[in-house]
């Protein structure tokens, strides 16, 4: 169990499409001790989630949780997630604009648009599928982290490049504002 290095942006690992894992590969010890380690690493973080390639590992896992997080206060919880090899779809054309952040992108948060309703397949860390449906802010979380593993970040989902502030001045700023609708929001769809 490691808290590991977190590339940011510019770095070219972040930028790389990660590669599937085996379910060979999923059972070692290797990738057990990669998950543990991101875990470690979102927690030491406050992330929400973190993708393997934020830690210089372009394998296609992610892990995902909120529980009252400082960064995103207003994020409906999730259990701890381990998502390996997902694919993810929409299911209808609806959007919401969800001001976003990024352990690799230091000091800066932007405004994207998400899908609000997803279909999401994955693997968990024992290999057991799933086939779920994820609506509102965490279908936004869950498209930010399979946007890492394609080697896209929140920054490229950024219409209204005006949205871009520092965490300092989105406090002061915008974070009432964007709350105010986005926990309508959230009280509207129920995550
Ligand atoms: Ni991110």
């Amino acid at each position: 169990m490691t808290v590991r290095a977190i590339a940011t942006v510019g770095h070219p690992v972040l930028r790389e499409r990660a590669a599937e894992i085996t379910p060979e590969e999923l059972a070692s010890a290797e990738v057990q001790a990669l998950i543990d380690d991101l875990i470690d690493t979102m927690h030491a973080a406050n992330g929400a989630g973190i993708a393997a390639n934020q830690i210089h590992v372009p394998r296609r896992v992610a892990v995902i949780e909120v529980d009252h997080n400082p960064r995103y206060p207003y994020k409906p919880p999730i259990p701890l997630t381990v998502i390996v090899n997902p694919v993810i779809e929409p299911i209808d054309d609806e959007l919401v604009e969800i001001n976003e952040g990024c352990l690799s992108v230091p000091d800066l948060r932007g405004n994207v648009f998400r899908h609000v309703n997803v279909r999401v397949r994955y693997l968990d860390r024992d290999g057991v599928e799933h086939d779920e449906v994820r609506r509102g802010l965490t279908a936004g979380t869950f498209q930010h982290e399979c946007d890492h593993l394609d080697g896209t970040l929140f920054l490229d989902r950024v219409r209204d490049t005006t949205t871009l502030t520092t965490w300092e001045q989105f406090e002061r700023f915008h974070r009432d504002a964007f709350v105010t609708r986005i926990t309508e929001f959230v009280a509207r769809v129920g995550s």
